[in-house]
């Protein structure tokens, strides 16, 4: 092979392989006690299968040159001639049985992997209702009196070392939630609640993705789930369960006012103000987010005011319709949205 073919074909496959493990997408870089066990049945899946791959291959390649070695000899005697061998029998009996063997550890693994992954439970535990919208994801945090839960969107706060229950639903078409640092894939299907249990051992960010096709923007119905101690995760509840911040500057008043006023109140909360929509995100802390967008835009102000004047620009086909404002006016909304902390 030409030096020039390793280079521009060999090269680039071995990255693209080599892109599938760690990173903060993968389900190679377990974070979690699910995960984790997924990816131990992965790779006993895979060292297994390699072994066999490797081991039937030095066989093919042996037979190969045993052949070779035997082409000028006079033919072979005709088959009912053969004599019966005994070591080649027992080698057939021995690779059969090494066979079955490899494939019950292989189910073996997986029973107990799937056993595993469905014990997981506790009292104590965190439970959060996830809807999958077309396209982005809200989360309600349950709470025993019910006055108390917490509604957000897309950012997905939970403690490190304690379980999670999330219930999935969905209210229109199958989405599937799916953070591959801390679990396999589940899916949302309408009028079917389902459940899945989860915990993250370390503290991070981890990205998470719609993994069904689910319409025109599947790709870009993306999460993120924020693992945090759980000191810092019981700050952020607290602060999540309080009412909206009142504006305070000129702008964010006015940008209150544009929001009440116009058609923002009919598909979003903002709790503590009369918006009581439930068909977007609830906005009542939109501020504490980084994201927004189903985690695909930074909340930056100019991304923000161009996402108000025209959401199709980034996501064709998204429910939020392109509002007719003045660039004075969008910005002013971006302020007040920005002060919701
Ligand atoms: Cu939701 Cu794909």
């Amino acid at each position: 092979m030409r030096p020039s073919a390793i280079r521009n074909i060999l090269l680039p496959l071995l990255l693209l392989a080599l892109c599938g493990c760690g990173g903060s997408q993968s389900g190679l870089n377990p974070k979690g006690i699910q995960a984790e066990r997924i990816s131990n049945l992965w790779w006993l899946n895979f060292w297994t299968l390699t072994s066999v791959y490797l081991a039937v291959s030095l066989f093919v390649v042996g037979a190969i040159i045993r052949g070779w070695k035997t082409r000028d000899q006079t033919a072979p005697p005709p088959v009912q001639e053969i004599p019966a061998n005994k070591g080649l029998t027992r080698a057939v009996i021995s690779a059969t049985g090494l066979t079955v063997l490899v494939l019950l550890l292989l189910f073996l693994g997986d029973l107990f992997s799937g056993q595993a992954i469905h014990s997981l439970s506790s009292p104590d535990a965190v439970t959060i209702q996830i809807t999958g919208h077309r396209w982005w994801w809200e989360a309600r945090y349950e709470h025993a009196n019910p006055t108390n839960n917490i509604d957000t969107a897309n950012e997905i706060h939970i403690p490190v070392g304690r379980a999670i229950q999330l219930k999935l639903v969905s209210n229109d078409v199958i989405h599937s939630f799916w953070v591959p640092n801390l679990h396999g894939k589940k899916d949302l299907i309408p009028g079917h609640p389902t459940a899945m249990w989860l915990r993250a051992d370390s503290p991070g960010t981890y990205n998470g993705q719609c993994a069904e096709f689910c319409g025109h923007q599947h790709a870009h119905m993306r999460f993120k789930v924020i693992a945090e101690e759980p000191a810092a995760y019981e700050k952020w509840i607290e602060a999540q369960r309080q009412s909206a911040a009142s504006p305070s500057t000129e702008g964010q008043i006015r940008g209150q006012e544009l929001f009440l006023r116009g058609s923002c109140v009919m598909c979003h909360t903002i709790r503590g103000t009369v918006a009581n929509g439930r068909v977007g995100p609830n906005l009542t802390h939109f501020g504490s987010r980084k994201t927004f967008g189903a985690a695909t835009l930074p909340g930056t102000p100019e991304l923000l005011k161009r996402w108000i004047l025209n959401p199709h620009d980034f996501k064709p086909g998204v429910v939020m319709p392109r509002q007719s404002l003045a660039e004075q006016e969008a910005e002013w909304l971006v302020e007040y949205l920005r002060s919701l902390k």
